[in-house]
């Protein structure tokens, strides 16, 4: 008798036990040697898209400074919900929730960040995707009190449930803070310096007693500072009912379970017994409960409603999402179930357990950008200080979104998307421009009018209702004619205070005369980075031209400047002899690369090779010319030449892949006639960059792009070019991966439909040995792709309403991945 029952069993045991909610890691990405390096993500508790988020706190958050860091701190200084949606980006409107415990029935409250810390007792922390829970010594020394407080917490979108179970004795009386203001710390950066300065945003806060609520508002928004000035004086000069920047509020409303023992307000270090008031700086009020004596321990339940419109905002989505009366349980299950629904449309098989946690875990974070800032029906828009109907989003990094997170929502998220196109539609009504880097307000963070290719990807992709599609081409017509206040005048440096919307920095004198065509580096900033990215707009809209039936010379208008603009900042001429400071490594890569991008001048002449870059350099940017590779191909001297290019951009140590610029780089290698390097370069690039660890992600995570990326490699394809349609062929990553798609349109008579779960089935798997990276042939639908004669592509069409991908694996490259730069020998991956 064969022994293969109890295996079979196990594994049926195994897979019923290992949902995909568990291969996530919500710590990987937190940290790194330096915020650069890191991912910038926290373990925070929200639904897919939450407005809020709630994580424990061991810092104070601002610009490269994240509210939690799991490698340097084992004190937590109470909770908070945060809206700060990305590392580099600052806070608004975050709530803080502390508990403690006072000797004495008014005694003291900390409230002061550095006061409040108590250390979390060893190995008691559990990470999530809905629920958070610690356990928090009291009985420090320096606290005085004896015990602990266990603290369990999760959220709904606009909701935070936290529960504290206090242990400790009837000589102490817990109580739990709630913190509206904080000073504040504003990133300022010039040209020529950058600081941190100290402010003191307002907050208020009202105790009502006889209703077990505590609310208030705190009116901090970090990044008012990078906002355009016509947004600031719009806003300004309209009435206000109290501080704050324009009439911006993080109001809550904090409903507890059962009856206070006392209350009070706090200003910075002073405290108010049975105040019920607070306005100004560093403003708290806390709830006191009584301790029973006769029980081991006392339990509070507190909700957090917020809300960005108001107080009565915050009671109705306090109603909606968890009303009154709901366990912390039943919040959790909801939140858990968003979640399991979303991460449940991959199916996930072989390949290495770390790669399947990198991988759901790239999913959890690619499905947090943007976040919700509607509110039941209404939102509260910065950009002219109104509550208006309708959904609005927040938390667009537009510039590195659009490369392939916004082609990951497209496939995962569709429902999602009419709504988030229209939310850039309002930002564009009610503040005169499409956002570039919304946080809640513009900021003018990084480059380019990359709203143009969102919305484009999405309308070639099939998305044409719900939003406002001839508002949709006159918002982005505006972005690529109309330049910027001041253009001649203003460089448009990254963070540069005081001036008004970006935009295309530089449109007057690139396209103003007909011989140039270039962002002139001698006026502004980031000059190349410029003219390629504007370019690559252009392209975009050239083909919503086409698509919308403009007329021919508006698309040819559109497509000339994208062909012409990033050839005039080729420089031939240009090699890499000087870029290494090594003599064995200037030997080595000698004249191996001929022609770069380079900045050009008003008057024409090249300017300093290392200037005009944003996050990447002549290397990385001469790669980045997505919509014209043949052009780019050619440039370089042929095929063969541009192969030797790319090699030498990875082996010289040219690659920086924490930015986004370099992320479509090896990918190229196929375009050129070599998909063998480019299955070695995905393959090393994942390892390299990728991992299960806090440390996980070598660059910021910038909303979903960094795991975005993650995803597509692993699939085996990746959007080149997004508004291209097309995907380019890598090297899949795991045995097989199932994708249930979900679609705004059902065909059921589609061999991939799945009714059941109204889904499309895409299938993509491996054959021969799954150990290997290399890939012998690739059939979509049964049909062989000519991977080595030159098309390594896979069409939308052929993935998007499902389909079935299969990868015949090789452990040796079908063309040898010899060759290579100046002999270097590679590593087995
Ligand atoms: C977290 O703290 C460590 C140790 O102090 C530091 O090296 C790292 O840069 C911090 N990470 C972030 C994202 O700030
Ligand atoms: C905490 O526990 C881990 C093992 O779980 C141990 O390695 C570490 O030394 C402990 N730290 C302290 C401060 O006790
Ligand atoms: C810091 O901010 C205050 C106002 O909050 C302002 O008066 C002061 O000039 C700022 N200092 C610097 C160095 O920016």
């Amino acid at each position: 008798m064969k022994i293969l029952l109890p295996t079979a069993l196990l594994s049926l045991v195994l897979t019923a036990t290992t949902s995909n909610i568990d291969l996530v890691n919500p710590i990987i990405g937190n940290t790194g040697p330096e915020p650069n390096y890191a991912g910038g993500m926290i373990p925070s508790v929200a639904p897919p898209f939450g407005m809020t988020r709630w994580v424990a706190q061991t810092h104070q958050n601002y610009v490269s400074r994240i509210p939690y860091n799991y490698s340097d701190s084992d004190v937590i200084h109470g909770f908070i919900g945060t809206h700060q949606p990305a590392i580099w980006m600052g806070e608004s409107g975050m709530i803080g929730v502390v508990p403690g415990l006072s000797s004495s029935a008014d005694g003291e409250v900390k409230a002061r960040f550095e006061e409040r810390g108590l250390r979390r007792r060893n190995g008691s922390e559990t990470f999530g995707v809905s629920l958070y829970e610690v356990e928090l010594e009291t009985d420090d020394d320096d606290d005085g009190g004896g015990g602990s407080i266990g603290v369990a917490m999760t959220a709904t979108s606009r909701v935070g449930h936290l529960r504290f179970t206090f242990k400790t004795d009837s000589a102490w009386h817990p109580y739990v803070l709630l913190q509206s203001s904080r000073p504040s710390e504003l990133f300022h950066s010039t040209p020529t310096a950058s600081h941190f300065n100290i402010s003191y945003p307002e907050g208020w806060t009202r105790v009502f007693p006889e209703q077990n609520r505590i609310c208030g508002y705190n009116s901090e928004m970090q990044d008012w500072v990078i906002a355009p000035i016509s947004i600031a004086q719009n806003v300004e000069n309209k009435p206000k009912d109290g501080g704050g920047h324009g009439g911006f509020k993080g109001w809550f409303c904090a409903a507890f379970d059962r009856a206070f023992d006392g209350y009070g307000v706090t200003q910075g270090a002073e405290q108010r017994d049975r105040a019920l008031e607070g306005l100004g700086e560093e403003i708290g009020a806390y709830a006191r409960f009584e301790y029973p004596s006769d029980q081991e321990e006392l339990v509070v339940d507190v909700r957090v409603a917020v809300s960005f419109i108001s107080m009565e905002q915050a009671l109705v989505n306090l109603d909606n999402e968890v009303p009154d009366g709901t366990p912390l349980e039943a919040t959790e299950q909801k939140t858990r179930a968003a979640w399991e629904e979303k991460l449940n449309l991959v199916e996930v098989e072989g390949g290495k357990l770390e790669d399947r946690r990198v991988l759901m875990t790239g999913v959890f974070h690619a499905l947090q950008y943007p976040y919700e800032q509607h509110e039941h029906g209404k939102y509260y828009s910065a950009y002219d200080d109104e509550v208006h109907n309708g959904e609005s989003y927040s938390g667009y990094s537009i510039w590195d979104t659009y490369r392939a997170e916004w082609g990951f929502l497209l496939l995962f998220a569709p429902e999602r998307i009419p709504g988030m196109i229209q939310s850039m539609l309002q930002d564009y009504k009610e503040g005169g421009w499409l956002p570039m880097w919304k946080n809640i307000v513009e900021t003018n963070i990084m480059i380019a009018t990359h709203a143009d290719s969102l919305i484009t990807e999405a309308i070639l992709k099939g998305f044409e209702s719900g939003f406002d599609v001839d508002l949709a081409w006159e918002a982005v017509w505006k972005d690529a004619t109309v330049p910027p206040e001041r253009d001649w005048e203003v460089r448009y440096e990254d963070r540069e205070e005081g001036v008004d919307y970006e935009v295309r920095a530089g449109l007057s004198s690139s396209y103003a005369d007909p011989r140039k065509g270039w962002v002139d580096d001698d006026v502004h900033s980031e000059s190349v980075s410029r003219t390629l990215d504007y370019a690559y707009d252009d392209h975009a809209l050239s083909l919503l031209s086409v698509h919308l039936n403009k007329s021919p010379s508006v698309t040819s208008f559109l497509h000339e400047r994208s062909m012409k603009a990033p050839w005039l900042v080729w420089n031939s001429d240009a090699t890499s002899v000087d870029d290494y400071v090594n003599g064995e490594d200037k030997v080595r890569f000698q004249g191996m690369t001929q022609g770069f991008v380079q900045g050009r001048n008003v008057d024409g002449s090249w300017a300093d090779p290392a200037s005009g870059f944003t996050e990447g350099d002549k290397w990385a940017y001469s790669f980045d010319v997505v919509h014209d590779i043949p052009g780019l191909i050619e440039k370089r001297g042929g095929k063969e030449a541009f192969v030797q290019s790319l090699d030498e951009y990875y082996d010289g140590g040219w690659d920086w892949f924490g930015n986004e610029p370099a992320h479509h780089v090896p990918y190229l290698y196929a375009l050129a006639g070599r998909p063998d390097l480019t299955q070695y370069r995905v393959r090393e690039t994942a390892r390299a960059n990728y991992n299960d660890t806090p440390q996980g992600l070598s660059g910021n995570e910038d909303c979903g792009q960094m795991s975005a990326w993650y995803i597509f490699a692993a699939l085996g394809f990746y959007p080149v070019n997004p508004v291209s349609k097309e995907f380019v062929i890598g090297s899949p990553f795991f045995d097989k991966l199932t994708l249930h798609l979900p679609s705004l349109e059902a065909d059921a008579s589609s061999p991939f439909y799945d009714a059941q779960r109204g889904a499309y089935t895409l299938t993509v798997e491996k054959c021969g040995d799954p150990e290997a990276i290399y890939v012998k042939s690739v059939a979509v639908n049964g049909v062989g792709v000519d991977l080595y004669g030159g098309s390594p592509i896979i069409r939308w069409e052929d993935v998007y309403h499902g389909g079935h991908v299969v990868f015949e694996m090789s452990t040796t490259p079908v063309y040898g991945v010899s060759g290579d730069a100046a002999g270097i020998v590679h590593e087995e991956l």
